[in-house]
């Protein structure tokens, strides 16, 4: 399973991108006003500094507004992906972004249906929102297993971004599902390093070694 970052945090892309453990950003809406910039000037300079796909949200509802804005992201950059919501009107826009060449994340997919009509309408992803539904107590890690394996029965090419994290059993879980990617905040990430074995052990190590360092 590959590792995108969840977030539109500068700082936090190139921490984890110096770490080779992300190959992807996904933003949306609210992580971009967290951020309090200018949402397309942050999202270039996103774009710029990895080599992965960004996944950039379309806000207006129509799917000719959709698609007259999926042009503009695709435009700003070529690893840029329009984010499009799971809608009527969003799979129309996912069909024409496709037909256009322009890669699409199909977003706020909570079950496998959604995510089957997302990937016929033609999506590069489809995301689906782990920690949303595990919040409703619905076994989220069940629904992504059954997409991945009617995706793989179909022989569809769209690939299973696990988005809407919330811990590192989640991420653990989401790889052992078959999800192809999981799009993860920068606190899990950094939760992700860590066991406190590892820590202890490092510990011990330089204890032992300043026993002999200058003998
Ligand atoms: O980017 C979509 C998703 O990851 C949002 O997560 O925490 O708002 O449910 P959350």
């Amino acid at each position: 399973m590959k590792l995108f970052i969840d977030t539109a945090n500068l700082d936090e892309i190139v921490k984890t991108d110096n770490m080779g453990i992300i190959c992807g950003v996904t933003t949306n809406p609210t992580l971009l006003s967290r951020e309090g910039h200018n949402p397309r000037e942050m999202a270039a300079k996103i774009a710029d500094r990895v080599d992965g796909p960004v996944s950039y949200e379309a806000v207006l509802l129509d799917a000719e507004g959709m698609v007259k804005e999926g042009k503009e992201i695709a435009a700003m950059a070529p690893n840029m992906v329009v984010k499009v919501p799971m809608t009527t009107e969003g799979l129309k826009a996912i069909k024409r972004l496709a037909e256009l060449g322009i890669k699409t994340n199909a977003t706020l997919i909570f079950n496998e249906n959604q995510a089957l009509l997302a990937a016929r309408a033609g999506a590069t992803y489809v995301s689906i929102f782990i920690g949303r539904l595990v919040d409703r107590g619905v076994d989220a890690i069940g629904i992504t297993r059954n997409i991945r394996m009617i995706f793989d029965t179909n022989d569809m090419d769209t690939e299973i971004i696990a988005a809407s994290i919330r811990n590192t059993e989640q991420v653990t879980q989401c790889a052992i599902a078959g999800a192809h990617i999981a799009t993860v905040p920068y606190r899990v990430l950094m939760e992700m390093v860590e066991h406190p074995l590892t820590t202890a052990g490092i510990e011990k190590f330089m204890e032992d070694w300043k026993k002999v360092s200058d003998k």
